[in-house]
């Protein structure tokens, strides 16, 4: 069973030696938990999949210690791709870039391009700072069920198959970071967050060229592995707007139409407890599409497609 480390100095060596030994280990970040390994090393990485039950054609985020590690990974990087490294990193947005040689091909399931995170949370980057090397993570969550914001969802998920859990806490943001496309001459949500279309608008807006900013992220799934079936709970979800009356014959209501901040940082935990009830179905009232609630909806109608 993994254990539940605290991340002082102590448990973030332990942390950083499994690491070197190429196991992986559940990371805090401050979107969800992922399942890190050295992003350097195939055997490492080729556990992550193992662990995780994910097909190996489905690429990988790797996660950065400082902005400036980008160049290391990247070539032909566009000047809006550097901008929003500059100006948004640390924090909840990953940026799809060319990959440099020195990028594995198993990280990103052999396309030329990858998927760079430079994470806000102090013990994600205490870690990768202190390996020294980038670290290759999905959600620490079994393929296609819901992503984990606790050190303890993680175990919970995974304890069979990893030795250690580092606990940074609930996580902040509680929704996987947003996804954008930056290797074409217009940016593309590939799969919406935290990090708002107007927030990069913003990020983008006092910078020599305005850039227009195309939200990809309702079309056809451009980010391989955003199966319709993610992030579903084994209830049964049904959704609605909010004003809309139902009958909901007394089963529980999930409302995420209040403070948006609250609705994303509660969304998996409320969604795990359903199962943990042994919920069979549940009414959710959606937040509006304004703002983080385009990314909750996102999540919550993939909840509800259902496995
Ligand atoms: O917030 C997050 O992003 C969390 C934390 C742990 O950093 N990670 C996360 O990873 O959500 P994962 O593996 O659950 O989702 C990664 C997504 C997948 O949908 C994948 O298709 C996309 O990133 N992705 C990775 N590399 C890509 C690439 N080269 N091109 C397009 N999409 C890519
Ligand atoms: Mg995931």
């Amino acid at each position: 069973m993994a254990r539940i480390v605290r991340p002082d100095e102590a448990g973030i060596r332990l942390a950083v030696d499994a690491l070197g030994r190429g196991d992986v280990i559940g990371l805090p970040t401050e979107t969800v938990y992922g399942l890190a390994a050295d992003a350097t090393n195939d055997q490492a990485v080729r556990k992550v999949f193992a662990v995780k039950g994910r097909p190996e054609s489905h690429p990988l985020i790797i996660h950065i210690a400082r902005p400036e590690d980008l160049a290391a990974l990247a070539v032909d990087v566009s000047s809006y791709a550097k901008d929003l490294a500059r100006r948004v990193w640390p924090g909840p947005l990953t940026l799809v870039v060319r990959a440099s040689a020195s990028v594995s091909r198993l990280v990103t399931g052999g396309r030329d391009t990858v998927a760079v995170r430079c994470p806000s949370h102090p013990v994600a980057h205490r870690v990768i700072a202190t390996f020294g090397k980038p670290l290759a993570a999905p959600s620490a969550n079994r393929f296609g069920r819901v992503s984990p914001t606790s050190a303890r969802h993680v175990a919970e998920d995974l304890g069979d198959d990893i030795d250690i859990v580092l606990d940074g806490g609930e996580c902040e943001v509680g929704l996987e970071s947003t996804i954008v496309d930056c290797t074409g001459d217009v940016l593309e949500v590939l799969r919406p967050g935290a990090v708002t279309l107007d927030a990069l608008q913003a990020a983008l807006e006092d910078g020599a060229r305005r850039q227009r900013v195309e939200d990809g992220s309702s079309g056809e799934a451009r980010a391989p592995g955003m199966l319709a079936s993610h992030y579903a709970p084994r209830a049964r979800l049904v959704l609605h707007e909010v004003g809309e009356s139902f009958d909901g014959k007394g089963a529980p209501i999930l409302d995420f139409s209040g403070d948006q901040t609250d609705a994303a940082r509660s969304l998996y935990a409320r969604l795990r407890a359903l199962d943990t009830d042994r919920v069979a179905v549940a009414h959710v009232i959606l937040p509006p599409p304004v703002g983080m609630g385009v990314a909750l909806r996102d999540r919550l109608t993939k909840a509800a497609s259902g496995r």
